[in-house]
């Protein structure tokens, strides 16, 4: 029988400590009203001083393992999407899956930036409808605040830190009339454009972590386009129409990407998840937390689409049967 790969549980950790943009104006020449008009987020959350990636990812994974009523010992791999890993090298998940207690399994982390949740969960897909692992730990982390020019108020605005966690589990389709899982997803990657949002520096360039430049209004013009394209793509594949969608839970970078991309598919805004305004943009860890955020909302049976874009560039979007 085919294995269809399913959500059994999902969680998220957010830092104590928030940033408002008000908290941002008093050092930086911008303004409540500029952020908000332009990004629609209102405010941030911020790791502390000493508390890292693993840190954060460790509290959404083992929330995310309680909701599935499972245990660390119950998963083969954890795939770790992140671009602020704890250090350049080993493997952030490796670190997770030590602090998670877990003694046996494999563990990745994959670096597709704001598409990192999506690159990771297709991965979760293949892996498990091959019979490779039965049970994946997807987790979306980011530490953004460790990598921002806090001076550069065109970017210093706009992210802030932040994990999310869901548990794919394989299953065996017994043809039932609503086949749960992930039906289909599409990756892509465009490096010709690698240089509109990147860090300045490296490991290998500069022997440093660097700071994130963005060229904005770039990223923007080819988020909506792109994003557009993957949806209508993957609904025809499905052959379902965007009526048929009952929750769209984007890459939360900007409200106005999200609902110029909504307009344009036709999307009810109400069907929409929308968490920029309290988490900002956590990159990897933005589709988990809208997750964790929309809580028991989504029924069993309803059709969810997520899509996301980022630095590469990388975008792609996942039809999933709740
Ligand atoms: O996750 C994927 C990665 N990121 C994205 O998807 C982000 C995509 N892009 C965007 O969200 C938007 O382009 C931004 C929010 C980054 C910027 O909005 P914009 O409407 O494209 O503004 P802009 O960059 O064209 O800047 C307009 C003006 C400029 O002033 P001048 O040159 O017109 O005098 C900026 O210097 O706004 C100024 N500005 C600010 N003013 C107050 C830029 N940042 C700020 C700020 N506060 N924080």
């Amino acid at each position: 029988m085919p294995i269809r790969t399913q959500i059994v549980g999902w969680g998220g950790y957010l830092p104590r400590k928030v940033v408002t943009n008000n908290d941002l104006s008093e050092k930086l020449d911008t303004s409540d009203e500029w952020i908000y008009s332009r990004t629609g987020i209102k405010q941030r959350h911020i790791a502390a001083e000493g508390e890292v990636s693993s840190d954060l990812a460790t509290i959404a994974a083992q929330r995310a393992l309680a909701k599935a009523e499972m245990t660390p010992d119950d998963v083969d791999m954890i795939i770790l999407a992140t671009v602020t890993p704890d250090n350049t090298f080993p493997a952030t998940a490796a670190r997770v899956q030590a602090k998670l207690g877990m003694t046996r399994g494999v563990a990745f982390d994959i670096g597709a930036a704001c598409a990192g949740f999506i690159y990771a969960a297709s991965q979760a897909k293949n892996y498990i409808e091959t019979g490779y692992a039965k049970t994946v730990l997807v987790i979306g982390v980011e530490t953004f605040s460790r990598i921002i020019d806090w001076d550069d108020r065109r970017t210093a605005v706009l992210f802030g830190d932040g994990a999310g966690a869901v548990v794919f589990k394989g299953v065996e389709d017994n043809g039932d009339a609503l086949s749960r899982g992930i039906i289909s997803y599409e990756i892509h990657t465009d490096g010709r454009l690698y240089d509109i949002l990147r860090t300045q520096g490296g490991p290998s360039e500069t022997s440093t972590v660097g700071t994130l430049t963005m060229d904005g209004r770039e990223v923007f013009r080819h988020a909506v386009g792109k994003l557009v394209d993957v949806a209508e793509s993957l609904l025809k594949k499905a052959n379902v129409t965007i009526d048929d969608i009952d929750w769209v839970i984007p890459h939360q970078a900007n409200a106005r990407i999200i609902s110029a991309t909504g307009e344009r598919l036709g999307i009810s805004p109400e069907k929409t998840a929308i968490t920029v305004d309290k988490h900002a943009n956590t990159s990897a860890a933005s589709i988990p937390l809208a997750l964790m955020e929309m809580g028991d909302k989504i029924k069993p049976g309803d059709l969810v689409f997520i899509e996301a874009l980022g630095a590469g560039l990388v975008w792609g979007g996942m039809l999933i049967r709740w």
